[in-house]
């Protein structure tokens, strides 16, 4: 979603801020701007719909000079993609770019108008332009005039002010939305994230919730919510890790899907040494009696995956829901349960509120998170990442299976400190998990068959995806995956519901992925799987040798898949999910890393 680069520079910035919104463009956006002060203090800016390509043609033919300049790819909230909308917003000497949503902007609105001054666009951002030259107007300095505005302000945001006549000052502020600071050598910079900043410098400051920052080439002054002076620490930052290019690979997703047993052996060797977890001290599920598990997205089937390892190996209750209901519909939370909070991003407006809904509701709150520098990290009491390095493609990939990994360390603790599993149980079960990086890299070779099968899938119009247990929120996620990439009409849905409703779309152009590995449940889901052939369905069933062996007769197609992960198998099957909707979406000629209309990390409700 949105994302900001601000910089003040030694040379003309306006490539540089290009070049930064190309680094912020995995969060995804429909529109982009910057804007600059030139040497005579004149504040100029250009705007594009669509690609940065448009913004940065724009520029070639309508050049923006300057040392100073902020940037912005805006992902539409308040008003369509258009350039009138786009950021940064402008009104006299005030240019503001954001990320997030103000929340009392129409009370806002109604106050401009009635002061006699009339916005030009539908943006929330634009009233933050307004009110802050309003107040220059009234004598008052840019500093106090943009103190007085983020003052009125509810909601949650990420702003970056810049002014005419002020080519040595850029306002920074953030309450929810995520924002640094970045400190050069005579030059300063603020972003969305490091990696955005990577290019410029490794020395970064998080503002934190309710700051605001003054930013001239000499420093920042930070200041809290409550207006003092902060102190915030200048943390130095991993470049490397924030390195993004699609080595050699098509795609970042493919570039992604093929790091899996990589990252999920990384994972993995994070959490266990010599054969036995290693976790905070501060996570004992003993005398825990319920696990809530909240996520958004993705992050939230790999919540649902989680829960049956929750309940069937560790005899943990789970309530699970995804964050956007959790927060409103006030669950009531037990004071000796756990609340658990699934995000690759970390920043996800939802499941961020919903952990500041139960964090003073429940025994402990814990962050399975991707990104250790987040809020959902910060916020949380117990913070583990999921160390899937960083993701590019909008469609997450690598970083659910690193989430399940990390999931299923934690429901083997949970099953050892509750009695249910003893330490030689608990070792073989660990065992299974270390199978899996290895197991992962045999089932890429499915990305053949799976690119030969999305001519038939890319013809389709609806697709079904059907697994039980573990393998039914794998269903979902490979529907969920299809939708996104491939913008085909796909529903997951337990086998055993298929009855219930679904199975009267089945018609011989409804193709049906069923995934099944060859476990309990497996002569339930192909008995399912006949339902569906009896009625001219074209089945797809990915299983093991044995089930496709087993199952596989008057099938259309099937996958195999290796055999092994006991209790987490599930995991390996993500794989196929993953490239089915790829190569499908490839076959179709949609934008892989960046469908449309979807963000990253969507910072808003
Ligand atoms: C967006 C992304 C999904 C992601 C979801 C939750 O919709 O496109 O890939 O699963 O947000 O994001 P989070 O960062 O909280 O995991």
């Amino acid at each position: 979603m949105c994302g900001i680069i601000g910089i003040l520079g030694s040379h003309e910035v306006s490539p540089q801020l290009v070049e930064a919104l190309k680094r912020l463009e995995y969060r995804g956006y429909d529109s982009a701007g910057v804007a600059t002060v030139d040497a005579s203090g004149q504040l100029n800016r250009r705007r594009a719909v669509g690609k940065l390509v448009n913004l940065s043609d724009r520029l070639v033919h309508e050049p923006l000079p300057g040392h100073a300049g902020i940037g912005h790819t805006r992902w539409a909230t308040h008003g369509a993609a258009t350039e009138a909308n786009a950021h940064p917003h402008r009104r006299g000497p005030v240019a503001v770019v954001h990320n997030g949503i103000i929340e009392n902007f129409r009370e806002l609105r109604d106050e401009v108008i009635s002061l006699g001054l009339t916005p030009e666009s539908e943006t929330d951002t634009e009233i933050v332009a307004l009110m802050t030259a309003w107040h220059m107007d009234q004598g008052n300095s840019p500093v106090e005039a943009a103190r007085a505005t983020l003052a009125r302000l509810h909601g949650a945001f990420a702003l970056a002010f810049l002014f005419e006549g002020e080519g040595n000052l850029m306002i920074a502020a953030r309450k929810g939305s995520p924002l640094a600071v970045g400190h050069g050598k005579g030059e300063m910079f603020i972003g969305s994230d490091a990696v955005a900043l990577s290019p410029f410098t490794d020395r970064i400051t998080y503002l934190e919730d309710g700051d605001h920052a003054i930013i001239t080439r000499e420093g920042a002054e930070i200041f809290n919510a409550a207006g003092a002076p902060a102190n915030r620490e200048i943390q130095q930052i991993d470049v490397g890790a924030t390195q993004i290019d699609k080595g050699g690979y098509r795609h970042f997703m493919a570039k992604e899907i093929a790091e899996q047993p990589a990252v999920l052996g990384d994972a993995l060797s994070h959490y266990i040494k010599d054969g036995r977890i290693v976790l905070p001290e501060a996570i004992n599920f003993a005398d825990v009696d319920r696990l809530t598990l909240v996520g958004c997205g993705t992050a939230y089937y790999a919540a649902c995956v989680a829960r049956y390892w929750f309940e069937s190996l560790a005899g943990l209750p789970c309530d699970l829901d995804v964050a956007s209901e959790f927060r409103y519909r006030e669950p009531p939370l037990s004071p000796k349960s756990w609340a658990m909070f699934v995000s690759q991003s970390g920043e996800t407006a939802d499941t961020l509120a919903a952990l500041h809904y139960a964090r003073d509701k429940v025994a402990k709150t814990v962050g399975v998170v991707n990104v250790g520098t987040s809020a959902i990290a910060r916020d949380a009491d117990i913070a583990l990442p999921t160390l899937a390095g960083i993701e590019v493609g909008v469609a997450s990939s690598k970083a659910f299976t690193c989430q399940l990994a990390v999931l299923a360390v934690l429901a083997l603790k949970a099953a050892h400190d509750r009695g249910r599993l003893t330490d030689a149980e608990q070792r073989a079960h660990l065992e299974d998990l270390r199978a899996l990086p290895g197991l992962l890299n045999q089932t890429l070779s499915v990305s053949d068959e799976c690119r030969s099968l999305a001519s038939w899938l890319s013809e389709a119009q609806d697709v079904l995806y059907l697994g039980r247990g573990p393998l039914y929120p794998v269903a979902l996620e490979g529907a969920l995956k299809l939708k996104e990439l491939s913008y085909i009409h796909a529903e997951g849905y337990a086998s055993g519901e298929l009855k219930h409703g679904p199975i009267a779309l089945i018609d011989r152009n409804v193709p049906v992925v069923v995934v099944a590995p060859r476990d309990a449940l497996f002569d339930k889901t192909v008995s399912n799987m006949q339902e569906v052939m009896a009625r001219h369905g074209q089945v797809l069933l990915i299983s093991d040798a044995e089930g496709i062996e087993k199952g596989g007769h008057g099938t259309r197609a099937s996958l195999t898949m290796p055999s092994g992960g006991g209790a987490f198998a599930a995991i390996l099957y993500a794989v196929p999910m993953q490239y089915l909707a790829y190569h499908t979406a490839v076959a179709k000629g949609t934008d892989v890393d960046q469908p449309r209309n979807l963000a990253k990390s969507v910072t808003v409700e």
